[in-house]
């Protein structure tokens, strides 16, 4: 491992939704082995601010600690890059060897249009969420929790999928560009509780339709996802899925399946 890397970049510019991207080469030679890949970044951003000649490359982040889901690129052709369970922001460099080649390119679906280089638009998820991932709950002193128990391995189940930060990365991995696996883990979350039962039927049915409606493709169990998410979601979790949407379409006779 070397504290004084050289890196060549690849990595998509776009100067907004509707202009053409194209990759641009770069070459860092300071990049410290302990380096996070955000903070390399960084020190492009800094070298290429310094030169003046074009603008720095646009990437999100938030927490930078794997916990926000703000974060995500393709590197190397792989959502979140090499690292299996690890967000963008966790990736560091000592992944990597001295004068590798990377390439960096932001997730490619319809829905997730570009906003600027390497940053998507992602509010397609937030407006499933907003069609049914909620419970509702009375205002007041909360419940004592003991009044509800839960069994072991279904609060488990519960807990694994409400891991999901909502990053995208399976939706980037999938070939159909699915992003059943985020609503999966969404609606999962709920299935298993009591806490979820009394909306149940319309948040299948809503959440659903929604993600449809934003243009995301059709699970063909490929499992993209699943090998991409850095959150280790499930596909078991696609089935719970499709068995609330089955019960939800039975019980309501509003969807053809
Ligand atoms: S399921 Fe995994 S990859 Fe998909 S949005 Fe959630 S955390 Fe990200
Ligand atoms: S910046 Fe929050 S998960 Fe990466």
């Amino acid at each position: 491992m070397s504290d004084n890397m050289r890196m060549k970049l690849k990595i998509w510019r776009q100067k907004g939704p509707n202009s053409p991207g194209a990759f641009r080469d770069y070459e860092l030679d300071n990049v410290s082995s302990h380096m996070s890949f955000l903070e390399m970044l960084d020190v492009l951003n800094e070298k290429l601010i310094k030169e003046g000649k074009e603008d720095p490359v646009e990437y999100d982040y938030d927490c930078r600690e794997g916990i926000c889901g703000t974060c995500g690129v393709v590197v190397d052709g792989v959502a979140h890059g090499p690292v299996r369970r690890t967000a963008t922001c966790q990736l560091h460099m000592r992944t990597f060897r001295d004068g590798d080649t990377i390439t960096i390119e932001p997730w490619r679906s319809e829905a997730f249009p570009v906003i600027k280089d390497l940053v998507v638009d992602r509010s397609a998820f937030d407006r499933i969420i907003q069609a049914g991932g909620y419970v509702g709950v009375n205002t007041g002193c909360a419940q004592d929790a003991n009044s509800i128990p839960i069994g072991k391995e279904e609060a488990d189940k519960s807990f694994f999928a409400a891991a999901c930060i909502g990053c995208g990365a399976c939706v980037a991995a999938c070939p159909n560009a699915s992003a059943s696996l985020f609503v999966a883990a969404k609606i999962s979350q709920y299935a298993h509780l009591p806490q979820g039962k009394p909306e149940a039927t319309r948040r299948a049915l809503r959440m659903i339709e929604q993600m449809d409606a934003e243009g995301f493709g059709n699970c063909s169990n490929h499992a993209e996802c699943e090998a991409v998410c850095p959150k280790g979601i499930s596909i078991d979790n696609i089935a719970v899925m499709r068995r609330e949407y089955l019960k939800a379409a039975l019980k309501t006779g509003s969807a053809t399946i």
